[in-house]
């Protein structure tokens, strides 16, 4: 049956391709509401802005008239608008990352008190966890973020919680591990070294490298939630999930491998400061998630990689242009 499904930040990186993939793989309405922040452009969604199916609104998940209006006409949310940069909330400051990250989801749980939905998907972080006290970290790790960013994540996915026991609501916290793919801003890691292999620069790498992530195909995060908005409530209501592959890579790894796809002879690999607020090593459990749903991510990261590569290749006039806007980002 079709449904009405509500994505917030539906014109950032991630949320542009679940947008995408809902779609194309099911036969639902879909809303995107989105502030359009320095992280967020229509070109995200510039191939499917005319589709038949999406509607998009220009406004503020803080703006509480709006929402109420917004979610009283949808069956389900997908909230991910988020201020998403670790580094940015140290250097810059937190308050943003307060209203949005933890405001904005409060905004929006109360707007489904007075207009209940079906589900509501809060998009959490693995940032939350902050670095591995054991691994694979499942569910159960305890919370110790490490930046603001992350605490502000860990805000927003504590009162989705408590929200679900209080009011007895249908919300699902989903923790995704680090993504990857098309349309990520050229301020996060895997981005900046393509474009940086790209142009024949260093890749510059914080630390000595060793830090590892457990890295998730865009696509196959954007599979996961299709299949957490099709799967029965019941067993989901309450529910924290990571999303995650189970493997972890490490910095000076991507870097390698994003040289040798690349294959820019000119570009090479620098070493320079360690930055604060970084965990040290983080890979997911991916059971859990498994067993509630079935789901497992199918995109190996090489895989994921050359497609992330060619469209960096393909795309650069949308890169040049963010790194116009944005020109702390390579400084940084
Ligand atoms: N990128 C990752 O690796 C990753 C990993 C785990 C979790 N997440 C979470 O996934 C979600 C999406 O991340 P992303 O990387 O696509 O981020 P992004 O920065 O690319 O996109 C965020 C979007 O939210 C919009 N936005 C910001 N503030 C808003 C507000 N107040 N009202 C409405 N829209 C607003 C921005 O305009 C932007 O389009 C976020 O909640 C993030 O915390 C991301």
């Amino acid at each position: 049956m079709s449904k009405r499904i509500l994505v917030t930040g539906g014109a950032g990186f991630i949320s542009s391709n679940v947008v995408r993939h809902l779609l194309a793989n099911t036969p639902h309405e879909v809303v995107s509401l989105d502030a359009l922040t320095y992280a967020g452009s229509l070109a995200n969604l510039a191939d499917v802005m005319s589709h038949e199916r999406l509607s998009f609104v220009h406004g503020d998940i803080r703006d509480v008239d709006l929402v109420r209006r917004v979610v009283a006409e949808v069956d389900v949310i997908v909230n991910a608008a988020a201020e998403s940069h670790v580094e940015k909330s140290i250097q810059e400051g937190a308050s943003e990352f307060v209203t949005t990250n933890v405001e904005g989801t409060q905004i929006l749980l109360d707007a489904i008190r007075e207009t209940p939905v079906e589900r509501f998907l809060l998009i959490s972080s693995s940032e939350v966890y902050g670095t591995a006290e054991h691994d694979p970290m499942d569910e159960e790790h305890p919370l110790n973020p490490r930046s603001p960013y992350a605490a502000t994540k860990a805000g927003g996915d504590r009162l989705a919680y408590s929200y679900a026991v209080t009011y007895d609501m249908p919300i699902v916290i989903v923790r995704p591990f680090n993504n990857y793919g098309p349309r990520q801003h050229p301020e996060k890691v895997v981005p900046r070294f393509i474009i940086q292999a790209l142009q024949g620069d260093a890749l510059t790498i914080h630390g000595d490298g060793h830090a590892s992530r457990d890295w998730l195909w865009v696509d196959d995060h954007a599979e996961a939630l299709k299949t957490l908005i099709d799967a029965p409530i019941g067993p989901l209501a309450g529910e924290v999930v990571n999303l995650a592959t189970g493997v972890d890579i490490s910095v000076s790894d991507i870097a390698a491998l994003v040289l040798d796809t690349v294959g820019n002879p000119a570009a090479s690999v620098e070493y320079v400061d360690e930055r604060p607020g970084q965990v040290d090593r983080h890979i997911g459990s991916v059971d859990k998630m498994e067993r509630l749903t079935g789901w497992r991510a199918r995109t190996s990261f090489a895989e994921g990689l050359e497609r992330t590569v060619a469209w960096y290749r393909e795309n650069e006039v949308w890169w040049r242009e963010l790194l116009q806007r944005a020109e702390r980002v390579f400084s940084s």
